[in-house]
């Protein structure tokens, strides 16, 4: 049995994206895997949150873990600030991290470029995050292509530090899956689909309601060849279609070219959003279910309690391996 953690942050609604890149696997993960799932709500300050919006955000991430099929029983939910050994190794991590490294996450330079305010936890994101993956001894970490070069960043420093102090951190192994790893926007398709991005429009979000969903699909960007045909590089915005349908019904992308090949981009586009729209409508009657239980905290308190008590080991032995506080 394997250890596995991995991150969400709260900071929006999630988006088709995050789900077919991360959420989906975690929930095939959790059946002969131990699992650690968090509400990663002390990465979404490094950019400023309004306080009420970040509190229903984080409430609405926990739902949505379990309506889409995170079993409080197989896994570990919680919220990364319910758990302070987060902040705590995170700063023990920031100390083995160098500056010259965190500055090349190519995630920090696109967050930072052209703002002359930048918030240095922007910086120093990257150490936070391994904290979060190495309290658990984490053998593997399922994400999504763009956290890649923050995994490979942790796998520096974990060894760094086993070998100047303790032989202590388990090396974590990256897992992107082989199709859907980069789930790209519908209005501009040679860029990632992300929460962050300003026009709706570009992003399916996974409560987006059925009339929205279909609306969006229909606009999303392609070309003007009318070919249904994987070519990332000539039709990103057919191939990102595809990748999508080809995830939420299970039929392969070959077989998808086949059943359209002699139709237009109308019938394509109304089968993937018809696609979309079975896979997403019953998670979002379960968050409608869960999100103002009380069965939500009752799992969130359990999930920070088990979190707790591994995570408070992991701290102790790096902070006895570094030699702060007393001997206990
Ligand atoms: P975040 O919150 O931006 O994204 C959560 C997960 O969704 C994946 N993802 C995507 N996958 C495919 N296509 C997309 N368009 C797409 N957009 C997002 C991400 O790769 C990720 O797996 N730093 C992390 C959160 C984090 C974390 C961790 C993850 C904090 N600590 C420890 C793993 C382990 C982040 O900002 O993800």
């Amino acid at each position: 049995m394997k250890t596995i953690f991995s991150g969400i942050q709260p900071s929006g609604t999630l988006t088709l994206g995050n789900y077919l890149g991360a959420m989906k696997h975690f929930v095939e993960l959790q059946e002969d895997n131990h699992c650690y799932f968090c509400i990663v709500d002390q990465h979404a300050i490094t950019v400023p949150q309004e306080k009420q919006k970040l509190r229903d955000n984080i409430r609405s991430l926990a739902a949505l873990y379990l309506a889409v099929g995170i079993d409080p029983n197989k896994s570990t939910l919680f919220i990364q600030s319910e758990v302070p050994a987060h902040a705590q190794l995170g700063w023990i991590m920031q100390c083995v991290s160098y500056i010259g490294e965190l500055e090349r996450m190519t995630q920090f330079k696109d967050k930072s470029e052209g703002k002359d305010a930048v918030s240095s936890a922007l910086l120093t994101y990257p150490p936070l995050m391994a904290a979060d993956i190495l309290l658990y001894k984490t053998d593997i970490v399922p994400v999504g292509e763009d956290q890649k070069q923050h995994l490979e960043l942790t796998r520096d420093l974990a060894e760094r530090f086993n070998k100047k102090y303790n032989d202590i951190f388990t090396i974590p192994e990256v897992r992107i899956p082989k199709v859907g790893a980069r789930i790209m926007s519908l209005t501009e398709p040679t860029k990632k689909m992300s929460k962050s991005n300003p026009n709706p429009k570009s992003y399916i979000s996974m409560l987006d309601d059925e009339k929205q969903l279909v609306k969006k699909i229909k606009s999303a960007v392609t070309d003007s060849d009318n070919e249904v045909r994987y070519d990332k590089e000539n039709k990103p915005g057919v191939s990102n279609l595809l990748t999508i349908h080809s995830l939420c019904t299970g039929e392969s992308i070959e077989e998808l070219v086949e059943k359209y090949a002699g139709k237009g981009y109308g019938d394509f586009k109304a089968g993937v959003a018809e696609a979309v729209v079975s896979t997403l409508k019953p998670i979002q009657e379960r968050y409608h279910q869960l999100i103002s239980s009380e069965e939500l905290d009752e799992i969130l308190d359990l999930g920070a309690e088990k979190a707790n008590k591994a995570a408070t080991k992991m701290l102790r032995k790096a902070e006895k391996a570094l030699g702060l506080g007393r001997k206990r």
